[in-house]
């Protein structure tokens, strides 16, 4: 595949690292990004990505073998050790190893051990953090791609104090020639020129892919997405489901407050009661006053990608994209 449809070499490297047209990474989302959404969006030319966190082991190679079925494109798997027990994740990244999808992605963990096995098995590797500190440890590890995550962003944040277009420079500096993406926000064209003036060579999206059509998120969810305006979200630290007592993260609140033990997936799905849509708070970053419908995943895509295909190297002096890149 030629990976020429982008302006800049940093993008084409992000792009080659994955085999992808544009470097446009819809986010592993638990509970919500399952193989419609992951082949839609890379059969759009972008890289979908199953939300494997909480999927046991057998479910996730079904998952990743459905996937196949609907496109012959790469596509990312995501994992997060924060939920059933070192025993699990050990046996869901060999699932990873084993099926070898194009990338994986992994978030909020020690990935130390794990990054060298999934480099010796030709898979790309892609590290989300929201500190210099943190993406100096995902760089030390051997991270192909690093994630800059803004606190603007929905679900669970990795630090989520620093806004993105302040972190994204931030990790250029540091990357060695890595490709940085973008995430926190980020839903439209004008999104992901302002992205690619600070440095990144891609971009990361979730809340647009909940309100996508293929999305497993419940309809109340995705209208509430719809819904929203900027005002709407909130940061947060105290208790979510699985995640230990004060991760930060980002939500539409709850109308009432609810026994979040009740809660098993990542916003209410399409398979939960209306009432769990209803009642629980619902992850999403602020980037849902700009989403006015739910839409086809190839639609998000295509709106990402116009930013790229809007946006020439030189556009200002200050492009720090024109960096060199490692070989
Ligand atoms: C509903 C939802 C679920 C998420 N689940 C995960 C997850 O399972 N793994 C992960 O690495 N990130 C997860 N995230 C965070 C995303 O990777 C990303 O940082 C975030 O969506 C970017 O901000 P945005 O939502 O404003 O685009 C989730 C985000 C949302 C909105």
């Amino acid at each position: 595949m030629k990976h020429d449809n982008v302006p800049t070499r940093g993008m084409s490297l992000a792009a080659a690292l994955c085999d992808i047209e544009y470097p446009v990474f819809q986010a592993g989302m638990a509970g919500i990004s399952g193989p419609a959404l992951a082949a839609a969006v890379s059969n759009a030319g972008g890289l979908g990505h199953l939300g494997g966190l909480r999927l046991p082991p057998l479910a996730l190679r079904k998952w990743i073998r459905e996937t196949r079925a609907l496109t012959d494109k790469p596509f990312g798997v995501n994992i997060v050790p924060s939920f059933g027990g070192p025993e699990v994740f050990e046996a869901q990244f060999r699932v990873i190893l084993e099926e070898k999808p194009r990338v994986v992605s992994l978030f909020y963990g020690d990935f130390a051990e794990m990054i060298p096995r999934a480099k010796a098995a030709g898979i790309t590797v892609i590290v989300q953090v929201g500190s210099v500190a943190l993406a100096r440890q995902a760089i030390a590890w051997g991270a192909d791609i690093v994630v800059a995550q803004g606190a603007e962003g929905g679900g669970h944040l990795n630090q989520g104090t620093i806004g993105v277009s302040s972190l994204v420079p931030a990790f250029v500096e540091i990357a060695e020639g890595r490709p940085v993406l973008a995430a926190g926000g980020i839903t439209n064209r004008a999104d992901v020129r302002a992205m690619l003036e600070v440095g990144a060579a891609g971009v990361w999206a979730g809340t647009a892919f909940v309100a996508a059509t293929e999305s497993l998120a419940h309809d109340l969810y995705k209208q509430k997405i719809v819904e929203a305006t900027i005002d709407d979200t909130e940061y947060r630290t105290g208790y979510s489901f699985g995640w230990p007592f004060g991760t930060p993260h980002r939500v539409i609140p709850n109308r009432k407050k609810w026994n979040l033990v009740k809660y098993v997936g990542g916003g209410a799905r399409v398979i939960d009661k209306p009432e769990m849509a209803e009642k629980l708070s619902l992850y999403a970053g602020q980037g849902v006053g700009k989403i006015h419908s739910v839409a086809p995943a190839r639609e998000r895509v295509a709106e990402l990608v116009a930013g790229f295909s809007s946006w020439q190297v030189g556009d200002t002096a200050s492009t720090l994209q024109a960096l060199p890149v490692a070989a």
